[in-house]
């Protein structure tokens, strides 16, 4: 494989596509706490550095490892579009995220879950108690996350007229599955899509409470 552009990997996968999801981290950013996020299965999505000041990605994928080989590119594309004064600081771990890493425990602010497993339950070690948890379902992570005592769910998001947006209302109504089973660790380890709920949300937020 030959030297990746990074600009134009990002441009192909992101914002070709309208698939930057940049503003559901704007919001994460601004209605949370958040100083440092911990990405697993970020492939090059560095979207949540333009607004994070300290982002770890992880991904197993050659061409996500290639990408982050030219780190001043990549820090050249982020400071671009970056919205805090500081420096970026990023970095980049090639592994599979269930691997032990080396990263301490319990420092995260925020664990980016998108389309890549079963990452809550994975890399919640390195969340921080009382830390935030954004998880979409499309592997079935954020049902996951529903039922781990650990985890309370505390907002979804949701995207109108192309913005995306959080909100605490009616959280009763989301993870009310479609046909009455019983929801398991292990039926959704094997499924690797998610159940069907009967409300759903683009993404879910989560705090981790113990
Ligand atoms: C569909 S892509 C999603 C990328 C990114 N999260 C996004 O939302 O645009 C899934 C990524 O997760 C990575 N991935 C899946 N399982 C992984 C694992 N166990 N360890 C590390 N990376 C993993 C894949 O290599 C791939 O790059």
């Amino acid at each position: 494989m030959g030297k990746i552009d990074v600009q134009e990997l990002y441009r192909e996968s992101y914002v070709e596509n309208n698939f930057e999801r940049a503003d559901m981290f704007e919001a994460i950013r601004s209605r949370f706490n958040i100083n440092c996020a911990l990405y697993p299965g970020s492939f090059v999505h560095v979207t949540p550095s333009f607004f994070i000041q300290e982002v770890v990605y992880i991904d197993n994928d050659q061409r996500a490892r290639k990408f982050f080989e030219q780190k001043s590119s990549v820090a050249g594309l982020i400071s671009k579009k970056k919205t805090y004064n500081e420096d970026a600081e990023f970095s980049f771990i090639y592994s599979d995220y269930s691997e032990p890493l080396e990263l301490e425990e319990g420092s995260f602010d925020l664990l980016i879950s998108q389309y890549a497993g079963f990452v809550s339950r994975e890399c919640k070690k390195y969340l921080k108690i009382g830390g935030i948890l954004l998880a979409n379902n499309s592997h079935g992570d954020a049902g996951m996350a529903f039922i781990d005592d650990d985890y309370e769910f505390i907002a979804a998001v949701y995207v109108k007229n192309g913005r995306f947006h959080i909100t605490e209302k009616d959280l009763d109504s989301y993870f009310i599955p479609k046909n009455q089973i019983q929801v398991t660790r292990d039926h959704l380890e094997q499924l690797k899509k998610g159940i069907g709920y009967t409300k759903t949300a683009n993404s879910y937020i989560f705090r981790k409470i113990s």
